[in-house]
């Protein structure tokens, strides 16, 4: 019984946005309502500063922010809520594909001015495959921005949504006077005081009453009558079944520097927000409140102190109950492990907790037993799915740059491979091994990281790759098959779990390859069985 009510009262999502549009101000407002934090300025931005991408200690500060920001968990009106970080930089955007397989709903933060931008395109459009559950919050309304119903069409047309507002902003910038909250048909009145923790809600039941004319003035009244019956003329009524399957997004408008609509969102939000979801498993689909443990490793983050060369594998529980001290099975190396420090996430605090339910996110301290997508589980062999590779955007050898580390840099290589930072590829023809990644960045990372934590060095040389595509030899003629690896063989190499990858040199050959070998299938991503 205490295990579904453990899962009733927790909401575990990300939030979403292109760097900038207000990811790390709202997380904050979100905690200071929680009461998990007390003053604004306490949650750190993960971003990496613009200019620094060189600078290491830049790094390092973005990676010692980052463990400490990767799960926030807080109470609110008695339910637990675990916001799970997303990293906003580009460079960065596989690990926050990763950490999307983790969440069970997201909040897309767009700003007003700027509208739809890179990122949200493509953070959003995984979420979408996915189906999960989103809804949108346009903040920065103290700001002159785009008019309320273009930034809707936009939203919907570029990212492909079907929104539904669930509060209307009246006025914007200069202008702006507040919020009428169609979910709870009241009206907040904007004061511009920050400090304020909760703004003053007024009802208003009947639009129509003199009362908003008094509030707001003729003008304004006025126009927000129109505008919301327009958008209950163009909108569909909120139903919950849609938004649960992905179908439809509310949205809400605010300004989260000035912790303003930013209530009402999360009010409304752990009203409708699921809780913890039955996950396909590539056996079985998997309930929460199942008797037994199963859990999946989303994230993986390095030990800051060289010294100690731990790791800390973040789990998702998904299913029963997770205890400290306990045997569990990891299902790859089919061995029993026992954690007796596992971490719990509380707002920026990490402490060690005996009892942990589906939905929640614990910490292990690992050796180097684990890699992401690792299944853990009380005996049952289950392999969860859904954390797949992309194909890196970058390609580039990595050499070793002094012989008598060559152990150590293959370690490195290794682990940092399991962390996630990048992926390895070993070519068929020589063995030589080629690092792939989203962006420049990860080299100096990676070369970093080699150097400072595993005391090896290592040098870097140009690559001309235009894609990895995995190759599905199911279902292929095996003459053509076998003419394909023979004659592309200094094109393919092999990933880390010994499949077989094509590395496209141009989208022409790729074209002609496709075209030479038809019944061969490519992928473009790691999973496709
Ligand atoms: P991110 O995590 O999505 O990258 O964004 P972050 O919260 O760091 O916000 C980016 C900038 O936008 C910050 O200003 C922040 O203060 C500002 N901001 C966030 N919400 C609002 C809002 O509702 N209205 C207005 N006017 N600004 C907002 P900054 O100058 O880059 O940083 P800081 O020096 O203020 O921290």
């Amino acid at each position: 019984m205490s295990l579904i009510k453990e899962i009733q009262r927790r909401r575990t999502f990300g939030i979403i946005s292109h760097p900038d549009a207000g990811k790390t101000t709202l997380t904050e407002k979100l905690l200071l309502f929680g009461g998990a934090i007390q003053e604004a300025g306490a949650v750190k931005s993960n971003k990496i500063k613009k200019g620094a991408t060189s600078d290491f200690m830049e790094i390092e500060r973005q990676r010692g922010i980052s463990v400490a920001t990767s799960v926030l968990a807080f109470e609110y009106n008695g339910i637990k809520i675990n916001i799970l970080d997303t990293p906003g930089h580009k460079d960065f955007a596989e690990d926050t594909f990763r950490t999307l397989t983790a969440v069970d709903s997201v909040i897309v933060v767009i700003d007003v001015a700027k509208g739809v931008e890179e990122q949200t395109e493509k953070l959003v459009e995984v979420c979408r495959m996915r189906n999960i559950p989103m809804i949108v919050f346009i903040n920065k309304m103290d700001r002159e921005g785009k008019d309320a119903f273009d930034l809707l069409d936009e939203i919907e047309q570029k990212l492909g949504l079907n929104v539904v507002p669930l509060s209307f902003p009246i006025g914007m910038g200069y202008e702006f006077k507040g919020i009428y909250n169609i979910w709870e048909r009241n009206i907040n009145l904007f004061s511009g005081d920050s400090r304020k923790d909760i703004e003053e809600t007024i009802e208003i039941s009947d639009l129509q009453s003199p009362e908003l004319n008094t509030l707001v003035g003729n003008t304004a009244a006025e126009t927000l009558r129109e505008e919301i019956e327009l958008v209950e003329g163009i909108y569909p009524a909120f139903n919950r079944e849609d938004y649960l399957n992905g179908d439809l997004q509310p949205v809400f408008f605010g300004s989260a520097l000035n912790n303003f609509g930013v209530r009402e969102l999360l009010d409304c939000f752990i009203d409708i927000a699921p809780k913890p979801r039955p996950k396909q498993s590539e056996e079985r689909i998997v309930n929460p409140n199942e008797d037994k443990f199963s859990g999946f490793v989303f994230k993986i983050h390095a030990n800051m102190d060289p010294n100690h060369r731990d790791r800390l594998a973040f789990i998702k529980i998904v299913s029963g109950t997770f205890k400290r001290n306990t045997p569990y099975l990891h299902v790859r190396h089919n061995k029993k492990l026992k954690f007796s420090s596992p971490n719990a996430f509380f707002a920026e605090k990490k402490e060690i907790v005996d009892i942990s339910y589906p939905g929640d996110i614990v910490g292990l301290h690992d050796t180097g037993n684990f890699k992401i997508g690792d299944t853990l589980t009380e005996g049952e062999a289950i392999n969860y799915k859904g954390i797949p590779s992309f194909s890196p955007e970058h390609f580039r050898y990595i050499n070793n740059a002094d012989p008598l580390k060559s152990k150590q840099l293959y370690k490195g290589i290794d682990q940092l491979m399991d962390e996630g930072v990048a992926q390895l590829f070993t070519l068929e023809l020589n063995g030589r091994k080629v690092i792939g990644t989203v962006g420049a960045l990860q080299y100096e990372v990676i070369q970093y990281r080699l150097e400072h934590e595993y005391g090896a060095k290592c040098r870097y040389e140009n690559l001309n790759v235009y894609k990895a595509c995995w190759i599905d030899p199911n279902g292929s003629k095996p003459e053509e098959y076998n003419e394909f690896v023979r004659v592309k063989q200094r094109f393919l190499a092999k990933d880390k779990q010994e499949q077989l990858v094509f590395l496209a040199d141009s989208p022409f050959s790729l074209q002609m390859t496709q075209q030479k070998y038809p019944s061969i299938k490519f992928h473009f991503t790691s999973e496709f069985n």
